[in-house]
C-alpha cells in the first residue's frame, strides 16, 4: 500500500474532551496504529523543563525537538519512554500539559515535530489524536472527527481522572486552567485548534465513552 493510501482517522478537539481514551479504543478495535500527538508536545515540554530551557526560546526548543529520543509503548499498554526512562506519569500532570500548550504556540517547534508525526502513518491505518491532525498534519485524512464537550464537563472528567491517579487537584482551578489552555490553543497563529471543514462534530458532553467510540467507528465504516 502506498503511504498516501493508508487510511487515517483524525480526532481533534480541546483538552479533556475524551480524545485519548476514545482514540486508543478505536485504534485497538480497528487494529490501527495510534498517534498521541499531545504526548509528543508534552514530552518536549517535559524535557525542556528538565534542562531548564526558557520556554520561549524557539531555537533551543526546536533543536531539542530534533534530538528527542521518544518511544511509545503499545496501544494495549500505553506509555512513553524518553531514552530509557518511563515518563508516562510525568507527562500526565497539568503542569506538563500547560507547558506543552505554551511551547506548542511556537511555529519553530511545530515545524520540528511535523515529520515525526507524519511518520506514524503506517499500514493498516492510523488514528491520530490532537489539535491540528485534520487541518495541518494529515489534511488528506479520509475520516475526521472533531470531539468536543462543555468546559465544565471536561474539567470534571479531568478532575476524576487525576484523582484516580492519586494526583491532588482543585476543581475550580482546573476549570480555569482548562479554559486558559483552550484559549491559548485556539488563538495561536500557527495551526490553531479548529474544526476541519470536512470533520464531523461529536459533542460528548452528554454521551458515554462507549457511545463516542461507537460513533467514531461508525464514521470509519461509512
Ligand atoms: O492533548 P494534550 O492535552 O495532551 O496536549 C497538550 C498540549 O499540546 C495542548 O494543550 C496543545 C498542544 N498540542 C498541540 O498544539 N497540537 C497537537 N496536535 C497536540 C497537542
Amino acid at each position: 500500500m502506498q503511504t498516501n493510501d493508508i487510511p487515517i482517522l483524525t480526532i481533534d478537539g480541546p483538552s479533556g474532551a475524551g480524545k485519548g481514551t476514545v482514540s486508543r479504543a478505536v485504534a485497538g478495535r480497528l487494529g490501527w496504529n495510534y498517534l498521541d500527538s499531545g504526548a509528543i508536545y508534552r514530552a518536549l515540554a517535559y524535557a525542556a523543563v528538565q534542562r531548564k530551557l526558557d520556554l520561549s526560546d524557539a531555537g533551543a526548543l526546536a533543536k531539542l525537538a530534533e534530538m528527542l529520543d521518544l518511544r511509545f509503548k503499545t496501544v494495549a499498554m500505553p506509555g512513553v519512554l524518553l531514552g530509557d526512562v518511563d515518563i508516562t506519569l510525568e507527562l500526565s500532570t497539568e503542569t506538563t500539559g500547560n507547558a506543552a500548550s505554551i511551547i506548542a504556540a511556537l511555529p519553530e517547534v511545530r515545524k520540528a515535530l511535523f515529520e515525526k508525526q507524519r511518520a506514524f502513518r503506517r499500514s493498516p491505518g492510523l488514528v491520530a489524536d490532537g489539535r491540528d491532525m485534520g487541518t495541518v498534519v494529515f489534511p488528506d485524512a479520509r475520516y475526521k472527527v472533531f470531539l468536543t464537550a462543555s468546559a465544565e464537563e471536561r474539567a470534571l472528567r479531568r478532575y476524576k481522572q487525576l484523582k484516580e491517579k492519586g494526583i491532588d487537584v482543585n476543581l475550580s482551578k482546573l476549570t480555569e486552567e482548562i479554559e486558559e489552555r483552550d484559549r491559548r490553543d485556539r488563538e495561536r497563529v500557527e495551526a490553531p485548534l479548529r474544526q476541519a471543514d470536512d470533520a464531523v462534530v461529536i459533542d460528548s458532553t452528554a454521551l458515554s465513552i462507549d457511545a463516542v467510540i461507537a460513533a467514531c467507528i461508525a464514521h470509519v465504516a461509512i
